[in-house]
């Protein structure tokens, strides 16, 4: 065997010993290393992570070139970071559609911030790099159209619709399709249909992630959406006083009942009105991640009324970077899931 083979096994053996934090195995079993070459003392390697918003990137990537460096002869390790998002693939297995994940945002109450949190991860989560849908499954009252500053969507194209695009986050609403000023009087059925007919007839394209933005309370929609689509999990909003998570946690166990995995919990409005500390004592109580607060911020308000998520107009916002950690938290959550262990027997991280 030549010498630079010889290097390039060794290499790789250095890199199986690397575990990728989240997932609990070494990166040559995940098959995240790609195109390891030894030139001289140089190695170059591509690690291919599960999600581009992959929160522990930088210390994957530290973890593996210290280890390549501990093989005699190698003086110079090159990384290249790459992704390709890890699938549920009951969702393109049931649907026929070219979406790797869904996401529900969800809340046992009304006005904690479920559709301001789906707008903004759903950038996010654009902005790290990945195609992302939103879905306003908020039939009766679409906000989806306000938060993200859409006035309508671009014409059928042989009778489908074509989403907006906003933030680079395509975005289907039923605010799209009626009149604003007419009340919107549904009755369940057509509940049923408007959210069967987002799925069945609109041209999402190739996506990553599918957020979708559901109604307050534990109805008609949520159920529809479990029963009818493959979600690869749900998000639960709450706000940090015991009252919202007793409503959250009716959320949460709605869920758990039509068995979809449970992502984790998001406290939303935290700090000194509404206290703190609420949606980490529920995700501790039912054994799910606790996936971070988002602070109670003006700022946050103002974006979503003027139709401008925060994360993409103030990045640097306590709130933005708050939302930011989330999303890359949520992506991690989804790789976890994607790759069949439950998220109840993972230790749970917080996010500090
Ligand atoms: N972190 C925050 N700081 C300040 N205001 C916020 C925050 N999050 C949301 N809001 C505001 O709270 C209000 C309710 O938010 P939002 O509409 O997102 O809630 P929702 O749970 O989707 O409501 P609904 O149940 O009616 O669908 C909005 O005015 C929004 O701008
Ligand atoms: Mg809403």
């Amino acid at each position: 065997m030549s010498d630079t083979k010889q290097l390039e096994e060794q290499v790789m053996a250095r890199l199986a010993t690397v575990m990728e934090p989240e997932l609990h195995r070494d990166l040559v079993t995940l098959k995240m290393i790609r195109d390891l070459k030894v030139d001289g003392d140089t190695a170059s390697f591509t690690i291919m992570l599960t999600t581009p918003a992959c929160p522990l990137k930088g210390q994957i990537e530290e973890s593996a070139r210290q280890a390549v460096l501990q093989v005699p002869g190698i003086k110079e390790v090159r990384i290249k970071l790459d992704s390709s998002v890890s699938a549920d693939n009951r969702v393109s297995g049931r649907l026929n559609l070219d979406i790797k994940n869904l996401i529900a945002v969800s809340s046992g109450k009304g006005g904690v911030g479920k559709s301001t949190i789906a707008a903004n991860l759903a950038v996010a989560l654009h902005q790290s790099g990945a195609s992302v849908g939103l879905m306003d499954a908020d039939i009766l009252g679409p906000n989806l159209p306000m938060l993200m500053g859409i006035e309508g969507m671009p014409p059928p194209r042989e009778d489908r619709l074509i989403p907006a695009e906003a933030y680079g986050v395509k975005v289907m609403s039923m605010g799209f399709l009626v009149d604003p000023d007419r009340p919107l009087i549904w009755r369940g059925p057509m509940v049923h249909g408007a959210i069967r007919q987002f799925f069945s007839d609109v041209e999402w394209g190739q996506l990553d992630y599918m957020i979708i933005d559901l109604p307050p309370g534990t109805g008609d929609a949520q159920l529809t959406l479990a029963q009818s689509v493959p979600l690869t999990g749900a998000i639960i909003v709450t706000q940090p006083q015991d009252v919202a998570v007793g409503d959250a946690l009716r959320g949460l166990v709605m869920f758990e009942h039509v068995r979809v995995p449970i992502i984790g919990v998001i406290e939303n409005m935290s700090g000194d009105f509404f206290g703190s500390g609420g949606g980490e004592k529920l995700a501790a109580r039912q054994g799910v991640p606790f996936l971070g607060s988002v602070p109670l911020d003006p700022q946050v308000r103002i974006g979503g009324d003027s139709g401008k998520p925060i994360v993409a107009t103030n990045p640097d916002s306590p709130a933005a970077q708050a939302l930011t950690r989330i999303a890359q938290e949520v992506a991690a959550r989804v790789s976890v899931i994607n790759f069949g262990q439950s998220g109840n027997v993972i230790p749970i991280k917080t996010i500090g």
